[in-house]
């Protein structure tokens, strides 16, 4: 690897030191693991469990507050807008963001997809240039891609540029130097990565393309796993699902840097946009954010619950939490090593500086059992990962991992079974 993954940033945490103390009673939090003992739900990069707070609020909403939100002066509409923007107040804390740069979509696939849609329709130019990397999530790449295709139908042709990635798994910073124009507009990348659990080093890439290149950042599998502050990270936009961060399904954010509210076209042109009919024509009142991006009846409990989260998350600590997810990570890594047979994929197994923190994500196969045969093993031992295409774009056949995932509620004696599992049944 031409420029070592291992910087001193990363590397800051040290060697993991137990911390099991206060987690089990976050464990505790969360019904699934009362009602379903037997389970050891290794599945966070797909989804997390929901503790009891996200529940109560969206069997609050829809058994004492019901209504639609701003759409009417009674009372219950009222508080339903109120709690909305609540909920964005926190979340922009939390993200230390501006309330105002805070969009309320359906999820990571949409908010990535409004990116494109909604600043790259109206902005790129034929000859203009956009990176992602083909080894991310579809989410990433995919939108760009459709955008290349429907610009095309008006004759507008943009550009396409593969960013490499490390055999380690990281991305290869001296593809992006090199393949940077004076066209280069964007470039779509991921914070940490849903299959390989690295750091993708985004503030390396920042200083690399400097300001004027945007950077939308996909932190699917970063918010609620570590430290996610915009102004840090100086990025342009951010997207993010609540699934996976403890909140309700069918709701995320993306949020966009104040600078670029002028630049965007909306959505989902409808119910509560701004404006004014002429003849035939619309003419937008305003620009403003989120009221531009956030047309129609939204899915408020589904909102309402990212405060719950958030409020579960902050409370916990989000660098303890860090840390927790960590230290399992390590724990997995050390045993995983020594098993006959193991191959892991690119990443945090493979990328040979052990010292960094895992952000709980590691993924791996092994020479004398087939990873589909290995899935339905440990599905029958109530063991559960992902194996599969893992939604890679460039996803190559036979290219299958088991993916472990892990959260706050995850635990040392859940990493020592699935290892004794795997030791049992491997020849
Ligand atoms: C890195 C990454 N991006 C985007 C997504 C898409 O998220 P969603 O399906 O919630 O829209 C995922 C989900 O697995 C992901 O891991």
């Amino acid at each position: 690897m031409s420029e070592p993954h291992c910087d001193g940033d990363i590397c800051s945490l040290g060697a993991p030191a137990a911390d099991e103390q206060t987690f089990p009673d976050v464990r505790k939090e969360f019904p699934i693991f009362a009602n379903h003992p037997e389970i050891t739900f290794f599945d966070n990069a797909s989804t997390s469990q929901k503790p009891a707070s996200v529940i109560q609020t969206i069997t609050d909403f829809y058994t004492h507050s019901c209504a639609n939100a701003g759409r009417a002066s009674y009372s219950l509409s009222t508080k339903a807008a109120q709690e909305i923007e609540q909920t964005r107040n926190r979340i922009a804390r939390f993200l230390n963001a501006d309330s105002s740069e805070i969009v309320f979509t359906s999820g990571s696939t949409e908010s990535l997809n409004m990116v494109a849609q909604c600043w790259g329709l109206a902005n790129l130019k034929s000859g203009d240039e956009v990176m992602v990397c083909f080894e991310d999530h579809k989410s990433t790449v995919l939108p760009w891609l459709n955008l290349k295709d429907l610009l095309a139908r008006f004759g507008v042709s943009i550009k396409i540029v593969p960013v490499n990635i490390h055999a380690e798994g990281d991305y290869e910073l001296k593809s992006i130097r090199e393949q940077l124009t004076a066209r280069t507009r964007l470039l779509a990348i991921t914070h940490v990565h849903h299959l390989y659990g690295l750091d993708m080093e985004v503030k390396a890439i920042r200083a690399i393309v400097g300001e004027n290149v945007l950077i939308s950042l996909d932190a699917s599998q970063s918010v609620g796993h570590r430290p996610v502050d915009v102004k840090d990270l100086t990025v342009d936009f951010l997207s993010f699902s609540g699934h996976k961060m403890f909140a309700a399904n069918g709701v995320g954010v993306l949020w966009v840097a104040t600078k670029l509210h002028g630049q965007l076209i909306q959505h989902k042109p409808g119910g509560s946009t701004p404006g004014q009919l002429t003849n035939d024509s619309f003419t937008l009142a305003n620009r403003s954010l989120p009221a531009l991006l956030e047309a129609g009846t939204q899915n408020i409990p589904a909102i309402l619950s990212l405060k719950s989260a958030v409020e579960l998350i902050e409370r916990v600590g989000i660098n303890r939490i860090e840390k927790h997810v960590s230290e399992l990570t390590h724990r997995l890594y050390d045993g995983l090593k020594l098993l006959p047979g193991i191959e892991f994929s690119p990443g945090f197994g493979r990328c040979g500086c052990h010292t960094i923190t895992g952000y709980g994500i590691l993924s791996f196969r092994f020479e004398q059992t087939a990873t589909s045969d290995l899935a339905f093993l440990l599905d029958s031992e109530k063991v559960l990962v992902r194996t599969g295409d893992h939604c890679l774009t460039n996803r190559q056949q036979g290219d299958d991992y088991v993916r472990v995932s892990l959260h706050i509620y995850n635990t040392e004696a859940e990493i020592d079974r699935l290892l004794a599992v795997l030791t049992a049944n491997l020849a």
